[in-house]
This record gives structure tokens, C-alpha cells and sequence, in this order.
């Protein structure tokens, strides 16, 4: 039977402390407990049910922890204060000293300033791939190898990773696939697909009112125990935990998840199709043009369509900024970095959240400087939109 994240989001059901529709938020940092022998076998790690402190985790995280892993359709999560506070200590508790990793070369900007200028301070060095060549990947690998790493829809190229043939690779070698799923939430299911540990920043579309920070790391129950022992837990120790306040909101945010990929797909496909017919160099997974499309296709849970994000090259980063700032005027949405808002957001990657990543490898992934990155928004009316987006492009001589 087919994987259905939203009926896994929808068949939640909460009977809070008093009977509420919504579990009750426990806004406590510690917990009490009956007995001294409890507290004790809490920290061994062997209490069943039992909170000591919220940097290990809360009901209220928990509740969204479990949301989580249902929509991924993994054995349990852990939820973080932000995407990169799940990202790095998931890293961080596979690998030691000595270490090898294989990324993606076109992941979140941050990411890859991790693995390429932090984690080699540990001891821990990582090759950067074209992700979509299967066989560069797999000649990457060495004894040393642990872990690939990489995003759904890379960021901000919007490159497809094979998930099912990059998971066949990871288990033949005794490899972890960790899978940053932040631009595809419900449209993939990567560990449908056979990744061992999936990833998302819960700022973007999950949250998706862009008032928050959040992370997620969905796995097996064993990863997840590892990451909050009170003795070598990465997420434990060191300390990127989520608020309790804030984890209650997030969950109440998922509820419309669904309703919303499908409009942010819905918009962001009329406006890629428009730009292209327009003779703009746009990418956009759910074009015909787009060198990931049949395999998106093949990956995808159809009905959320292919994400809200789509990118234009308007030739220098002059003209970008220029588009940018005029685009804003006209209220078509804001000069932000993030993803998943309900008005557009866009940005010049390049400049912004992949500045980490230095100008030579930039040429040669293909980051050109006129690229502008859109998180599309939820517009009801996107052929208005589209038309006062055309005009700003006229007016400042991209079209
Ligand atoms: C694909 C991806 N992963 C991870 C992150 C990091 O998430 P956060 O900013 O919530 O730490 C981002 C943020 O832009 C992202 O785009």
C-alpha cells in the first residue's frame, strides 16, 4: 500500500491533560520525581515514560517528535531548536576522528560550511559530489566512510538525489544516507525510499509562518535513544534543544501542511511554466526542462506536486538585485532568505545563503550570480501575481 504522510498527520488524536483537542503544553524545565531509585534509573536511561530535564526532552516535543516520524514514516524523532541544531549532532554522533563523509556539493549553505570548514577541525573530512552521478559517489567511498549526506531538492540548485539508488549504495558499503528533506516535506518520503536518517529544518515549510525555528532528525528508535544519552548523546550534550512553547506550535502549524505544499506546488508550477514560456532560464523540478523531472516523478507522492521552490537566472547579480528590490515594492513578496512563508520570498543565493560556499566552486557547481532563488507563497490569485511579476521584469529589462 501506498505511503500517505498526510492521513499519517490527520489520524493523530490527542485527549489533552483536561480533555483538550490539543495536548497540554508542559512549560516546566524540570520534572519530579516519586522516588530517588526513578530519578536514578532515568539517567541510565532506563525509565520508560519518564522526563528528568527538558534539554534531554519534553511531552510537549515529544508529541511533535512522534508527529514527525509519522509523517516520515520512521520509528521515532527528535526535535531540535533548529535545523541545524538536528543537522550537526546527527552528523556529529556517527562520525569520529578519522572519519569520512560523502555530501551532496549543493546543499544549504550552512550545511556545507559545517563539513567543509568544521568538522575537519574534529578530524573528520568529507568529499563534495555531483550527488547525481551515482557512480562518482560510490568511487568516493573509502574504508573510511560513514555517512552520505544530502538533500531531496538540493539547495538552491534544486538538484533530485536518487534516494533509493543512493540508499542501495549505502547499504552495500555498511553506510549510513542521511537526507535533509527542508524543500520536499510530504512530496518524498525518503525513508520510503531506503534512507536510514531523515533531516528537516523546521523554520521553512513544515512551521511555514516563518515565526520560528525548528529541526527535526526522524530515525530508528536506537539513533534516537544514542542522541539523548546523558553521556555521549550529541543532542544532549550539546544542547540545541527545542522549547516546549514552541514545539506545541509547530504541531498545531503541521495540521495544514498538506493544504498548503499543494498550493505552494500549484503556484510555483504556473509561474515556472510562464517564466519559461517567457524565455527566462528557470528551474523548476515539476518542468519537462528540469534534468530531475522523470526522477522526481518516479520518487514523489504525486498529489503536493513539486515543491514551492523555483529558480530564475536574469543574467548578473545587478539585474537580480534590481528585479529583487523592485518585486518588493510592488508588494509580490520580500527580500528574505527562508522558504515557506505565505507571501513569496526571494533571494540571490549566491550573496546570501550559499555565500559560504567559495566563488570558484560556486562556477562549478553552476551557482551563477544572476540566479534568484523564490519560495513561492500561497497567492490565490497567482495570474495576478504573475502579471505584476512579468511587469517588474520588463520595467527592468530582464524581459
Ligand atoms: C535545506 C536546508 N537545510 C537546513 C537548513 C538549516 O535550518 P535552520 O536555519 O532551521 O537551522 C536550511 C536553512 O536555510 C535549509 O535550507
Amino acid at each position: 500500500m501506498k505511503f500517505k504522510p498526510a492521513d499519517k498527520i490527520q489520524d493523530l488524536q490527542y485527549f489533552g491533560e483536561f480533555g483538550g483537542v490539543n495536548p497540554s503544553i508542559s512549560d516546566s524545565s524540570t520534572y519530579t520525581f516519586l522516588s530517588a531509585k526513578t530519578m536514578f534509573d532515568t539517567f541510565e536511561g532506563n525509565a520508560e515514560g519518564c522526563y528528568l530535564y527538558s534539554r534531554h526532552t519534553t511531552p510537549s516535543n515529544l508529541y511533535l517528535g512522534e508527529a514527525l516520524a509519522a509523517m516520515e514514516g520512521t520509528e521515532t524523532a527528535n526535535v531540535a531548536a533548529s535545523g541545524m541544531g538536528a543537522i550537526t549532532p546527527t552528523i556529529l554522533q556517527f562520525c569520529q576522528a578519522g572519519d569520512h563523509i560523502i555530501s551532496s556539493r549543493t546543499i544549504y549553505g550552512g550545511t556545507y560550511a559545517f563539513l567543509k570548514n568544521f568538522t575537519p577541525r574534529m578530524g573528520i573530512d568529507t568529499s563534495f559530489v555531483d550527488i547525481t552521478k551515482l557512480d562518482v559517489v560510490e568511487a568516493a567511498i573509502t574504508s573510511k566512510t560513514k555517512i552520505i549526506f544530502c538533500e531531496c531538492v538540493s539547495n538552491p540548485l534544486l538538484e533530485i538525489a536518487d534516494i533509493a539508488a543512493l540508499a542501495k549504495i549505502a547499504k552495500k558499503h555498511g553506510l549510513q544516507l542521511l537526507v535533509d528533506n527542508t524543500f520536499s516535506p510530504l512530496t518524498i518520503s525518503p525513508a520510503k525510499l531506503g534512507a536510514d536518517v531523515v533531516l528537516h529544518s523546521l523554520t521553512k515549510f513544515i512551521n511555514g509562518s516563518s515565526d520560528t525555528m525548528g529541526g527535526v532528525v526522524c530515525g530508528s528508535q536506537e539513533l534516537i535513544d544514542s542522541l539523548r544519552n546523558v553521556n555521549d548523546g550529541a543532542c544532549m550534550l550539546l544542547g540545541a534543544s527545542m522549547d516546549s512553547l514552541r514545539a506545541a506550535s509547530i504541531l498545531k502549524n503541521m495540521r495544514t501542511l498538506h493544504i498548503r505544499m499543494k498550493q505552494h506546488s500549484h503556484n510555483a508550477l504556473f509561474l515556472a511554466e510562464k517564466f519559461e514560456a517567457d524565455g527566462l532560464k528557470t528551474v523548476y523540478p515539476g518542468l519537462k526542462s528540469h534534468p530531475g523531472h522523470t526522477l522526481y516523478k518516479s520518487m514523489m507522492n504525486e498529489e503536493y506536486g513539486f515543491g514551492g521552490m523555483l529558480t530564475v537566472d536574469v543574467g548578473s547579480l545587478e539585474k537580480a538585485n534590481e528585479l529583487m528590490e523592485l518585486m518588493q515594492q510592488r508588494n509580490l513578496g520580500y527580500l528574505a532568505v527562508s522558504l515557506g512563508f505565505y507571501k513569496t520570498l526571494f533571494s540571490a543565493p549566491g550573496t546570501s545563503t550559499s555565500s559560504e560556499i567559495p566563488e570558484e566552486e560556486q562556477v562549478e557547481m553552476g551557482l551563477t550570480d544572476g540566479l534568484i532563488r523564490f519560495s513561492i507563497g500561497l497567492d490565490n490569485d497567482i495570474a495576478r501575481t504573475y502579471k505584476m511579476m512579468r511587469q517588474c521584469m520588463v520595467e527592468v529589462g530582464v524581459l
